[in-house]
């Protein structure tokens, strides 16, 4: 396989009506930087010839080791050892059944057996076949082995019966290989495997820069007890930090209220509320080359914060006065000493490119990420994302399709540095 591409999946497909749904995730899996190679059962050549993964992967497919056309003589051992994950889609009862024995009577199910990559399942069947106890059984089995399964779903089937059994959508089985593939390389990078194969692990190219980066949402209390806040979770903040240190940037976080921890290596400041937020950015702004606002900043804030508990009265409605926050990126940009880039998000949920773009302009930034929260694998809790990233005064339109928050976090800051070479060289 080449060496070009980040991720290296090897995607089965076994025989079931959704064997054609392959096709789109290997599209996907394409279009989020990785390389794929196709094994097809037997029977999955009946709904799909190999010729078309053939031709989309310019690479030989898979059906059978013993095939006179097969270029590798054990080819099984060799496909099953180059992947840093082994997708099968869809999955028949049939194919699980034989991994959860161990049964290797074919090149897919050798190529399980022969494996030390993750390997994720997403299964398609008849509603009774896939509530079958022999089913679940197996299912439970691999569970336990440490597979991972993207569960069916509800919904009509080929059969034209309605239950459980449906293909998973092929973005949601995408977003969860990748998540697999993104915590299967962190792993590797804990255990200290070869650290350098990631050429951004060699490219200082932010040395001298200077990220300050707002994270996560804010709370702003009502009373001692209770708070308004928001579901930012702080993973796309977190995954811009840790990749502008890992390419050699200083980098200090304001962190409001996360799911997750920031990365070690990163200087963090705490703020729990907008006005705390603001009070910490201007703080440390005099250092910073690059502003990114990637926290979910309350935009109003209660006006009169009781000392006590509010108490429940006879009364059905409690109306709260509301006062707006100041604008933290709005106020960085207005401030800007020279030669700071200043990076905003737009995460919306409908116009989402007028909004960006009118966010660009009134808080006078460099460049806005703009997210549709709606879309699957998008938005604020999940491991993955997808943006269009816009750029002052120009009609650039840059689209980052589905993949996760750490290499998408790699892809912004390409544009921050081709934004500095631009405006201050
Ligand atoms: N932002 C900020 N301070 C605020 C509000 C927002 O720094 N008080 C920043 C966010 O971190 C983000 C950008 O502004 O980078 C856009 O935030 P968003 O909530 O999408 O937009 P708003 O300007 O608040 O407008 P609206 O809520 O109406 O969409």
């Amino acid at each position: 396989m080449s060496e070009t591409k980040k991720y290296r999946v090897g995607l089965g497909v076994s025989g079931g009506i959704a064997a054609y749904k392959a096709i789109e995730v290997l599209r996907l899996l394409q279009k989020n930087d990785c390389e794929v190679r196709v094994a097809m059962t037997k029977h999955a050549t009946e709904f799909v010839q190999p010729l078309t993964f053939r031709a989309l992967t310019e690479s030989y497919v898979f059906v059978d080791d013993y095939e006179p056309e097969n270029p590798d003589p054990i080819a099984h051992i060799n496909f099953s050892q180059t992947i840093d994950l082994l997708l099968i889609v869809p999955a028949t009862a049939n194919i699980i059944a034989k991994f959860a024995n161990g049964i290797a009577d074919d090149f897919l199910s050798s190529t399980y057996l022969a494996s030390n990559a993750p390997v994720l399942i997403a299964p398609a069947m008849n509603t009774t076949m896939w509530e079958h106890t022999a089913s679940q059984r197996n299912i439970d089995k691999l569970k336990s082995d440490g597979v991972f399964f993207v569960a069916p779903v509800a919904g009509e089937l080929a059969c034209r019966t309605v239950g459980t059994g449906k293909l998973e959508d092929v973005e949601n089985i995408v977003a969860q290989a990748l998540q697999l593939l993104v915590q299967s390389s962190k792993s590797k990078v804990q255990s200290q495997i070869d650290l350098t194969q990631d050429s951004r692990f060699k490219t200082q190219d932010l040395k001298g820069e200077s990220f300050l980066i707002t994270i996560g949402g804010t709370r702003e209390a009502i009373d001692p007890i209770r708070f308004i806040s928001n579901h930012s979770s702080g993973k796309m903040g977190f995954a811009i930090a840790d990749a502008a240190q890992k390419r050699g940037a200083d980098v200090t976080v304001v962190c409001g209220t996360t799911s997750v921890k920031p990365p070690n290596s990163v200087k963090v400041v705490r703020a729990v509320s907008a006005e705390e937020m603001f009070q910490a950015v201007m703080k440390e702004l005099p250092n910073a080359t690059v502003f990114v606002g990637a926290a979910a900043v309350a935009d109003y804030r209660p006006k009169n914060v009781s000392d006590a508990k509010i108490k429940k009265t006879n009364q059905d409605f409690l109306t709260l006065e509301l006062e707006k926050t100041s604008d933290i990126l709005a106020t960085v940009s207005k401030n800007r000493h020279n030669g700071l880039l200043v990076v905003g998000f737009a995460a919306e949920t409908n116009d989402v490119i007028s909004y960006a773009k009118s966010k660009l302009e009134k808080k006078n930034l460099d460049m806005v990420v703009a997210n549709d929260i709606t879309l699957n694998g998008a938005g604020f809790d999940s491991d993955t994302n997808i943006a269009t990233i816009l750029k002052r005064r120009s009609d650039e339109k840059i689209e980052i399709p589905l993949m996760s928050k750490q290499a998408m976090a790699d892809k912004i800051l390409d544009e921050v540095i081709k934004l500095r070479k631009k405006i201050y060289p």
